[in-house]
């Protein structure tokens, strides 16, 4: 698929909690076909010290208002900067890049798992599979009940299985102690957090025989399969994070 790189307006900068926003973006031409799991390369304006772009997934995206929503978690100088950015400014970017999660088979069972900011690329994932007639369920996993984020929206794709570390809301513990995976099963699980809970749940997926495909959040220099630092070692060989990525069926990896 061709790559654009092109200006975006401002339209909105939501502050979820301390360090989680989101920004609701809008472009002058009609996008493209975006795919859930896609990503776009941010530029980050005035700032020589990040003057690489920086990967952030596709949340949301509305073909109407010609917006697209990108959740960010401030990780550092970047993202700090992006988050002070104000309704009616610029956002360059490149996109869309990467691969995409794939569609499940017919009448499978899907969970989607996500922990932390990691939800993000999921919200986009969910509405697509259910516009596509699939029912998927959702787990989220967070370290407290502060950090719990977007629980309503995600309800409105389908039933939201909670969890957090220390038990202020949902079941305590992590996304893998969750009853509903030791009481139910599911055919497909799709998953995007901390790479410890993507091998926790690919882990669990293996012993279950279950298909599970995670989407990796490798350190990124030029996005698009030219610098080779996001590298993954699998079982075709090097892949590139960027190109062939970052979506992975958990069986290609050499975890
Ligand atoms: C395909 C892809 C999609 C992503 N989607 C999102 C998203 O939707 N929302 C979001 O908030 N973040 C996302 N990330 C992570 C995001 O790109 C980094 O957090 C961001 O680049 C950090 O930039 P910074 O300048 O703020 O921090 P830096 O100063 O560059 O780094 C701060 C800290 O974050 C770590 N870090 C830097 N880059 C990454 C990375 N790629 N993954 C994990 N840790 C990193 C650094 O090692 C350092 O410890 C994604 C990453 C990839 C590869
Ligand atoms: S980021 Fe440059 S090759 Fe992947």
């Amino acid at each position: 698929m061709a790559k654009r790189i092109e200006d975006f307006k401002i339209e909105e900068n939501r502050r979820l909690n301390n360090d989680i926003f989101i920004l609701e973006i809008s472009g002058n031409s009609y996008f493209p076909s975006l795919k859930p799991g896609q990503f776009a390369q941010v530029k980050v304006e005035g700032s020589p010290e990040t003057f690489l772009r920086r990967p952030i997934s596709i949340h949301d995206i509305d073909y109407e208002r010609n917006t697209i929503k990108m959740l960010m978690q401030i990780a550092g100088k970047g993202t700090e900067k992006l988050s002070n950015l104000k309704k009616g400014e610029t956002l360059n970017i490149i996109y869309p890049l990467g691969n995409s999660f794939s569609l499940p088979a017919e009448n499978s069972q899907v969970l989607l798992i996500g922990g932390g900011c990691g939800v993000a690329p999921l919200m986009f994932l969910g509405k697509y599979l259910k516009s596509k007639g699939y029912k998927p369920e959702i787990l989220l996993g967070f370290r407290n009940s502060n950090r719990i984020i977007e629980y309503d929206e995600y309800s409105g794709i389908g039933p939201v299985y909670l969890t957090t570390e220390d038990g202020s809301k949902g079941e305590k513990g992590f996304v893998t102690d969750h009853t509903v995976l030791k009481d139910r099963h599911f055919d497909h699980i799709c998953c995007c957090g901390p790479e410890s809970m993507m091998k926790a749940v690919a882990g669990y997926c293996f012993k279950n025989q279950i298909t599970c495909e995670v989407s990796l959040e490798h350190l990124m220099a030029c996005g698009f399969g030219v610098c080779l630092c996001c590298v993954v070692d699998t079982v075709k060989g090097n892949l590139c994070t960027c190109v062939d990525g970052p979506v992975f069926n958990t069986k290609e990896l050499k975890w």
